[in-house]
C-alpha cells in the first residue's frame, strides 16, 4: 500500500503485540481506519478492545509490531527515535484523559500553552501572542492568569486543548477527553473540538465511551477485539428547508473481504463457526448451517 493522499490516517492490517514476560497480549490484530483530511470522527469501544494502543500509536509514542500506518503521508513503521520527538512536538495534539496529565500545576493557562512553543524556539512575544489566540478559541480567555488547581475539570480540558495545539499540529488525538468531566463540561469541549474542526480544519479523533458521540461527529468506528468493526455516518438531508439527521450504520470489509457480523445477530440467527452465504438479488444472504437430519 502507498500513502494516497485521499487519507490523512491510513492504517492497514496493523497489528501491536505486548510482551510481558512469556505472555504476549495481542492488542490491535489487522485493525483498519482510514480518516480524510479535516474529518471529525470518533472510535468507541469496550474496555480492553485496543483504542488507547492505537491511539498511541497514531501519537508516535509507541510502535505498531506490524501491519501499515500512515499519517500526513509519513510511515509510521520507519520513523526512528529523532523522528518520533519532530513528529510529537509539530505534527500531532494529545489529550490525555486525566486533566492533571496534560497540564503543568505550577504555570497558569498561558504559561502552559506557551511551553511547547518555547521547546520549539518560538520567541517570547510570538509565543504569548499565539497562547492568547488559542486560550480565546477555546474560550479561557478569561482565565488566563489561572493555575489548573483554580480551574474545573472541563476547563482543564478546554487548556489542554490549547496547550495540543500549540504549535499548530494538522491532528489532534483525545483519549476520552470527557471521561471525568460532568455533562456540562463535555459538552464545552465536545462544542470546542466542532468549532476547531470547522475553523481550522484540524482533522479530529476522539476515543470515547459516550453513548452520545455519534450526535456529536460525522463518523463514529467501532472497534472490537483490536479491529475496526462497524461504523455510523451522520448525514443530513434537507426536506424542504428543514435539515433532518440520519445516521447510517455500516459493517466494514478488510482488503481481505472479511466483514464482522456482531455476535448478538449470529446468535439471534443461531449461526456458529460456520455460515452458508448465497447471492440473492443485489444482496447476499447470510443463513444457519441446514441441520439435516443424521442418516444411519
Ligand atoms: N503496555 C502494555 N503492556 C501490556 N499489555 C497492554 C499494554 N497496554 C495495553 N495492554 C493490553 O492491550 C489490550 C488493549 O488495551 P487498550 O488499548 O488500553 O484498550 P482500551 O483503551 O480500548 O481500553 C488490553 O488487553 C490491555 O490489557
Ligand atoms: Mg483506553
Amino acid at each position: 500500500m502507498e500513502h494516497s493522499d485521499e487519507y490523512y490516517i491510513n492504517c492497514e492490517d496493523l497489528f501491536k503485540i505486548y510482551k510481558i514476560a512469556d505472555l504476549e497480549v495481542v492488542a490491535l490484530r489487522g485493525l483498519d481506519l482510514k480518516v480524510r483530511p479535516g474529518e471529525l470522527m470518533a472510535i468507541v469501544g469496550a474496555s480492553g478492545s485496543g483504542k488507547s494502543t492505537l491511539l498511541n500509536i497514531l501519537a508516535g509514542l509507541d510502535q505498531p509490531s506490524a501491519g501499515r500506518a500512515y499519517v500526513g503521508g509519513r510511515d509510521l513503521l520507519l520513523m526512528n527515535d529523532g523522528d518520533m520527538v519532530e513528529y510529537r512536538r509539530k505534527h500531532v495534539g494529545f489529550i490525555w484523559q486525566q486533566t492533571g496529565r496534560n497540564l503543568i500545576p505550577y504555570l497558569d493557562a498561558v504559561q502552559n500553552v506557551e511551553v511547547p512553543m518555547v521547546l520549539n524556539g518560538v520567541a517570547a512575544a510570538d509565543a504569548r501572542e499565539r497562547a492568547t489566540e488559542l486560550l480565546t478559541a477555546v474560550r479561557m480567555d478569561h482565565r488566563m492568569h489561572n493555575h489548573p488547581n483554580q480551574m474545573s475539570g472541563g476547563e482543564q480540558q478546554r487548556v489542554s486543548i490549547a496547550v495540543a495545539l500549540a504549535n499548530n499540529p494538522p491532528l489532534l488525538l483525545a483519549d476520552e477527553p470527557t471521561g471525568e468531566l460532568d455533562s456540562f463540561g463535555a459538552d464545552m469541549v465536545y462544542e470546542i473540538f466542532t468549532d476547531l474542526n470547522r475553523d481550522f480544519g484540524v482533522t479530529i479523533v476522539i476515543v470515547t465511551h459516550d453513548p452520545e458521540i455519534a450526535a456529536r461527529v460525522d463518523r463514529v468506528v467501532a472497534i472490537r477485539d483490536g479491529r475496526t468493526s462497524t461504523e455510523i455516518h451522520r448525514r443530513t438531508e434537507f426536506d424542504g428547508g428543514t435539515p433532518t439527521v440520519h445516521h447510517d450504520e455500516y459493517v466494514l470489509v478488510d482488503a481481505a473481504g472479511r466483514l464482522q457480523i456482531p455476535r448478538e445477530m449470529l446468535e439471534r440467527l443461531g449461526i456458529n463457526e460456520r455460515a452458508r452465504v448465497i447471492p440473492s438479488d443485489g444482496a447476499v444472504e447470510v443463513l444457519p448451517e441446514e441441520r439435516r437430519k443424521r442418516s444411519k
